[in-house]
């Protein structure tokens, strides 16, 4: 065992909150990323991580890892019953299999690996607007719906155009948009879109890939040694008091728990200010306008 007590445990989960969504289902706010883990490695990181209190994980057909995850919901017993009630889901679906035919199939061939009847939300991974088929997918996301094995719709990496062009097709907007979303590269056209529109806005590299910790000559750091906590938890403490949902990945039992650890203190208004200062012209990750992960 892992020396958690069960009451840390459960208080760690019940202080994260939920952000109620436009389809009234409600995400917890922290999840833990699963990118770049190996299929092999990834159980032990999920077991921790549920160990510790995360109720919310975040993966994807093209992480490559959703066997490992499944065995890890299978080995915990929240691929079923109550457990399985009190645990989000997440996943993607590949770029390459876009459209209505093989969204279906692959969404089959997902649920099987993650060994789970349904997952709380699924999502388009990248809009590829060079060769749109999000309109398509979405009409089968949307039958998985009514079939009750996904309760919530996502996309990923949706600029504004994108959003306005699928709710063209669909009528519908997304309840939740994740987007790389961290104090370097804070999007605000795309939130403040979002916000208006009723759909949630997720951050994916919350810490920009762990280089935003020293972000700003040292401010985050300083802000961090005045409230004893580390810098990772100042930025995360900084998206949650901006009401956005975070989806950190760490592999590390001891960074896992800091992360889901930010609900004991609160930034000044001051600080706060400061970190919404450090926004820049310059992203970690893909553009959406040319990126698609096969
Ligand atoms: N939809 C999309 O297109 C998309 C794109 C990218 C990411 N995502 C999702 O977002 C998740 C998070 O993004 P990310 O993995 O790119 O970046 P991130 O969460 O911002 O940063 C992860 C990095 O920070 C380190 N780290 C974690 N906690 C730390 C702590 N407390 N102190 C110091 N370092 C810490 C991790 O190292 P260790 O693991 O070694 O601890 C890892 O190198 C992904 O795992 C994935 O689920 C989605």
């Amino acid at each position: 065992m892992l020396g958690t007590s069960d009451l840390a445990v459960a208080a760690a989960a019940a202080s994260v909150p939920h952000i109620k969504l436009n389809d009234d289902d409600e995400i917890p706010q922290i999840g833990l990323g699963l990118l770049r883990i190996k299929d092999e490695d990834v159980a032990p990181v999920v077991e921790t991580a549920l160990h510790l209190g995360y109720r919310h994980i975040d993966g994807a057909a093209g992480y490559n890892n959703e066997g490992g995850v499944g065995n890890a919901l299978a080995a915990t017993g929240y691929n079923r019953g109550r457990k399985r009630e009190k645990l989000w889901v997440t996943t993607k679906l590949r770029d390459s299999e876009q459209g209505y035919d093989s969204a279906l199939a692959a969404f089959d061939r997902q649920l099987s690996l993650l060994r789970v009847e349904y997952v709380d939300m699924y999502m388009i991974h990248w809009p590829t607007p060079f060769d749109w088929r999000a309109g398509e997918t979405w009409k089968a996301f949307a039958k998985l719906r009514e079939e009750g094995r996904v309760r919530t719709l996502g996309v990923c990496n949706f600029l504004p155009e994108h959003l306005e062009r699928l709710h063209k097709e669909t009528g519908e907007w997304p309840a939740v948009n994740q987007i790389e979303l961290h104090p370097t590269w804070q999007q605000r056209d795309v939130v403040a879109f979002c916000k208006e529109h009723g759909i949630a806005v997720e951050a994916y590299s919350p810490m920009a890939r762990g280089a935003d910790l020293n972000a700003g000559n040292g401010t985050i750091a300083e802000i961090a040694k005045a409230h004893n906590v580390s810098p990772a938890q100042v930025i995360l403490r900084w998206h949650i008091e901006n009401g956005t949902i975070i989806i950190p990945k760490s592999v590390h039992e001891e960074r896992q728990r800091q992360n889901l650890d930010v609900f004991g203190f609160a930034l000044t208004l001051d600080e706060h200010a400061a970190i919404d200062a450090l926004d820049g012209p310059k992203r970690a990750g893909h553009d959406p306008l040319t990126f698609s992960y096969a």
